[in-house]
C-alpha cells in the first residue's frame, strides 16, 4: 500500500493568493507535477487539512480540480483553517472522501477530525475517538494508519505547542490500546517530523507551501521549499517513507 501524503496547501479563491510570499495554488501544482514525474505510484492521497486559507468555496474547487488530475482516491481530514460545511459540500464525492476509512490489503486507514471550532489548537472529540476505536474493532485488517491534522505529540516549539492537540496523550493511549495502529500522519506543523512512541510511528509532512522553523520558541517562517511525502506500508506492518522537497516550487 502506497500513500502520497499532502498537507496544508492553504489555497485561496484567487489563484495568485499568497501565504507569506508563497503562491499556494502554484506551489501545490508544482508538488503534484513533481509527484507525477516521479516513479512512486501511490494507491491513494492522504490530505491532512488546512486545505484553504480564505474561507472560500472557490479554494476548495481549486483543490478538487488540481487533485482530480491525479486519478487517485483522495482521503481528506479537516484542519483548523478549513470550513467543515464547505469542505463537506465540495469534497464529498469520489475521488474525495471526508473523515472516512478504507481497507486495502492488510491495512486500514482511518481519518479523524482533530479540530476544535474557532481556535487553531485541536482536541479530538469523544465521538471521533469512539469512531476510531469502533472502526478498528470492526475491521479484520492487521495494521492501521490514522490520518489527522494536529500533532499528537509536542514539537518542542513553544508557539506551535501552544496550538497543538489538547488530548494527544489520550489519542495515543486509545490508538495504542487497539494494538494494530502502526502509524499516524498529520500536518499543522509545516515541518518534518518522524518519531515513534509506544510502537506508533508519528509522521508530519511539511506543507505544500510555506514551512515553519523547527524548534523555534516564537513564530518563524523557514526558508525550506514546498514538500510532499511518499509512504510505503508493507503487508507485515513495516513502514518506509521518503520526504521530497520540491525546490522549484
Ligand atoms: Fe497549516
Amino acid at each position: 500500500m502506497r500513500v502520497l501524503h499532502l498537507t496544508d496547501p492553504h489555497l485561496f479563491a484567487d489563484r495568485n493568493g499568497a501565504l507569506r510570499g508563497a503562491v499556494t495554488y502554484a506551489t501545490l501544482r508544482s508538488v503534484i507535477e513533481h509527484y507525477r514525474h516521479g516513479d512512486f505510484a501511490a494507491d491513494l492521497v492522504a490530505l491532512t487539512g488546512d486545505i484553504i486559507q480564505d474561507d472560500s468555496a472557490e479554494a476548495y474547487g481549486h483543490c478538487r480540480d488540481l487533485l482530480t488530475a491525479l486519478d487517485l482516491p483522495v482521503f481528506c481530514v479537516p484542519g483548523n483553517h478549513d470550513v467543515r460545511h464547505l469542505m463537506r459540500d465540495i469534497l464529498p464525492a469520489p475521488p474525495f472522501s471526508y473523515c472516512d476509512s478504507v481497507a486495502i490489503g492488510n491495512w486500514l486507514i482511518v481519518g479523524i477530525d482533530s479540530c476544535s471550532s474557532g481556535r487553531p489548537g485541536g482536541k479530538i472529540a469523544e465521538r471521533e475517538l469512539c469512531r476510531m476505536e469502533d472502526t478498528i474493532a470492526a475491521s479484520s485488517a492487521k495494521h492501521v494508519m490514522i490520518c489527522l491534522h494536529h500533532p499528537p505529540v509536542p514539537m518542542h516549539s513553544k508557539w506551535l505547542d501552544s496550538v497543538g492537540l489538547d488530548n494527544g496523550d489520550e489519542f495515543l493511549e486509545r490508538a495504542g490500546s487497539a494494538g494494530r495502529v502502526r502509524i499516524a500522519i498529520f500536518g499543522h506543523v509545516h515541518q518534518d517530523h518522524d518519531a515513534e512512541r509506544d510502537g506508533i510511528r508519528l509522521i508530519a509532512t511539511p506543507s505544500t507551501c510555506r514551512q515553519f522553523l523547527p524548534h523555534s520558541d516564537e513564530f518563524a517562517v523557514d526558508d525550506r521549499p514546498p514538500a510532499y511525502r511518499c509512504i510505503e506500508m508493507q503487508p507485515d506492518g513495516s513502514v518506509s517513507t521518503e520526504l521530497i522537497w520540491v525546490e522549484s516550487g
